[in-house]
């Protein structure tokens, strides 16, 4: 559903992913794990065509992404939510699920995204800015789907979140994968959460990837090892 091939992305001279081989099967859950500073957002960012790729192959589905602008990877079935969210907080609940339906046609949101989320139709007239960070968190998510992505990219959604609406959004997350039928790449440091939903952990360094397991028998002692500092 997703396929990446000797993917190298650069700042200027400074080349930050070098090489990226992997792929996301229809209804798989992946994470990619590693310590700040070791690729992740960039990664997303240059699957999304918001930083310019180098080198390499994007696919989604059997459409090849690469060089093309972000919307037309949105119609093309990709979907990002950002690291630290990027709600608008002068918009409505609503209102910011809306600038996510713009690629469907559709013009009101749709009641499933309401049925994951039944506390974004309670607070739906209520400004983005006042909402908690876990239902922020709920509203990028949301917006994202609004969308109808094949593969939906979550760059550390776990981050100044509490622990107990972790648990919660790693299940949200499943039930999303089960319903939607759509593939799922997170980027994660919190090792916990990506097991509570991942099928398999990339683990990235230095913008390589030097350990990859699947969920069952994974080495968790060493998959942590590459997280602490
Ligand atoms: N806009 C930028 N310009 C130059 N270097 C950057 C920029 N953004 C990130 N970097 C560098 O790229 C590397 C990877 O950063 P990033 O992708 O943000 O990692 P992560 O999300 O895993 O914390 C780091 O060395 C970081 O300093
Ligand atoms: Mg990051």
């Amino acid at each position: 559903m997703l396929a990446v091939e000797n993917l190298h992305v650069s700042y200027g001279q400074s080349e930050v992913i070098h090489g990226l081989d992997f792929a996301l099967k229809p209804g798989e859950i992946v994470a990619i794990m590693g310590r700040n500073g070791m690729g992740k957002t960039t990664l997303m960012k240059s699957l999304m065509g918001i930083v310019p790729s180098t080198r390499g192959v994007i696919r989604i589905g059997g459409t090849e992404v690469e060089g093309i602008e972000s919307y037309r990877r949105v119609a093309a079935g990709l979907a990002y939510v950002p690291q630290g969210r990027m709600i608008f907080s002068a918009m409505t609940v609503k209102e910011n699920i809306e600038t996510g339906l713009t690629v469907t046609g559709e013009t009101s949101v749709p009641d499933h995204i309401y049925e994951l989320f039944p506390v974004l139709l309670e607070m739906k007239s209520r400004r983005g800015g006042n909402l908690s960070g876990g239902q922020q968190q709920q509203l990028a998510i949301a917006r994202a789907l609004a969308s109808k992505p094949k593969v939906l990219l979550l760059d550390e959604p776990t981050e100044g979140i509490q622990p107990s609406i972790i648990k919660e959004m790693a299940r949200t997350l499943c039930r999303i994968r089960d319903e939607m039928g759509l593939s799922i790449l997170v980027s994660e440091q919190v090792l916990s959460f990506a097991l509570d939903m991942a099928d398999r952990v990339l683990v990235i360094e230095k913008g390589e990837i030097v350990h990859e397991s699947a969920r069952q028998g994974i080495d968790e002692q060493k998959v942590a090892s590459f997280l602490s500092v």
